[in-house]
């Protein structure tokens, strides 16, 4: 009978020998695959005598069952070694610092939002805010805009398509000014609010773009009238430009939601090619105000006769580009992460009135 334990010998020394998976396999396949050592013994069975096969066949069998849990056992350690290797090639030492990378930064129309807020909040206003995407009764109707009036088509407004059974139209607001039916209709007076938020109109050149922002006020109470209009907002220009006293003059203008209107023009001084607020010979427009029209009070559920009020918009990014210098409004929306790092402003520096907004 041939000697089985020079084979399993030397079949166990190449399994330890198999450095991998691959090289593991090929020594299973030559021992164990079909014309593999031990399948060729096995096969050899058949031509012996029933004497033969009763030692050979135990002995084959146990020789195939111990080689195959050698070849199993190195399999389980080279699967093991593989995975510690890739495990520790993919190791990351999660206390080393973050690499340095391009720091975000407050963009300038968020900064003056920042600054405004600041400013108002000290003053007892609160922020109120309103969808983007408007219906007509909020954006111009309850506004005092008549039907069909030209001045809903001076908003060169954004349109949605029809909708519902009236076919109503929702469109993206053209100015901040519908928060104010919205808190009229939901609080009472008295009101001090100020809504910041994006609008829309489609306009688009060196001065205007599609989308911009304005930033909205609102009073109601008893026996409001133009001098605390006045009052407050040349006291929050003055703060925002971080002057003592700034020059202002109210010219009378036209908007539906207010009576009497006006826009307010700033003191400033072109000449040098520099913008200088607070001296010189030119005037700068910076927002529209007035006392709100008696028929808003009155779309908004209060009574004109026992409450009045005023109201305001600021267009917040020519606000920015004159506070820090920014040339063209269109450069304010075109993400240039280079003009974002010259002109932003550090998300830790929250701005407020006792440690200097800027
Ligand atoms: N909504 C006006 C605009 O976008 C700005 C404005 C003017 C707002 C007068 C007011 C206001 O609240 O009283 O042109």
């Amino acid at each position: 009978m041939t000697d089985f334990s020079s084979l399993e010998a030397e079949l166990g020394a190449a399994v330890a020998a198999a450095a991998d998976l691959q090289a593991l396999d090929a020594v299973r396949v030559a021992a164990l695959g079909k014309t593999g050592s031990i399948s060729n013994l096995l096969k050899s069975l058949g031509g012996m005598s029933p004497d033969e096969r009763k030692t050979a066949g135990p002995a084959i069998n146990g020789l195939r069952d111990r080689v195959s849990a050698l070849i199993n056992a190195r399999k389980a350690e080279l699967e093991a070694a593989a995975l510690d290797e890739k495990l520790q090639a993919e190791r990351v030492d999660l206390t080393l610092p973050a690499p340095a990378r391009r720091k975000g930064s407050v963009h300038p129309t968020m900064q003056v939002f920042d600054e405004l807020i600041a400013i108002f909040a000290e003053m007892g206003f609160a922020v109120a805010e309103g969808p983007d995407i408007e219906d007509d009764f909020h954006n111009f109707t309850a506004l005092n805009f008549p039907p069909k009036h030209p001045a809903r088509e001076m908003h060169d407004t954004f349109f949605f398509e029809p909708h519902g059974a009236d076919g109503e139209r929702m469109l993206l607001r053209t100015h901040t000014s519908p928060v104010q039916v919205r808190t009229m209709v939901s609080q009472e007076p008295p009101i001090r609010i100020v809504a910041p938020g994006r609008t829309y109109r489609k306009d688009s050149d060196q001065t205007h773009t599609p989308m911009f922002h304005q930033i909205e006020g609102l009073v109601i109470d008893r026996d409001i009238h133009m001098g605390h209009l006045k009052w407050t907002l040349e006291t929050v220009v003055a703060r925002f430009f971080e002057t003592s006293s700034v020059k202002a003059r109210f010219r009378p203008h036209h908007f539906p939601f207010t009576e009497p209107s006006a826009e307010m023009d700033i003191q400033c001084d072109r000449s040098g090619g520099e913008l200088k607020i607070g001296q010189g010979s030119d005037w700068l427009e910076i927002l529209g105000c007035g006392m709100v029209h008696p028929n808003v009070l009155k779309a908004c559920g209060i009574d004109p006769d026992v409450y009045q009020g005023f109201a305001f918009g600021f267009g917040v990014d020519r606000l920015a580009m004159l506070k820090y210098g920014v040339p063209d409004l269109r450069d304010m929306f075109a993400s240039d992460v280079r003009w974002l790092a010259h002109y932003g402003f550090s998300a830790f520096a929250a701005p407020n009135p006792a440690s200097g907004l800027s």
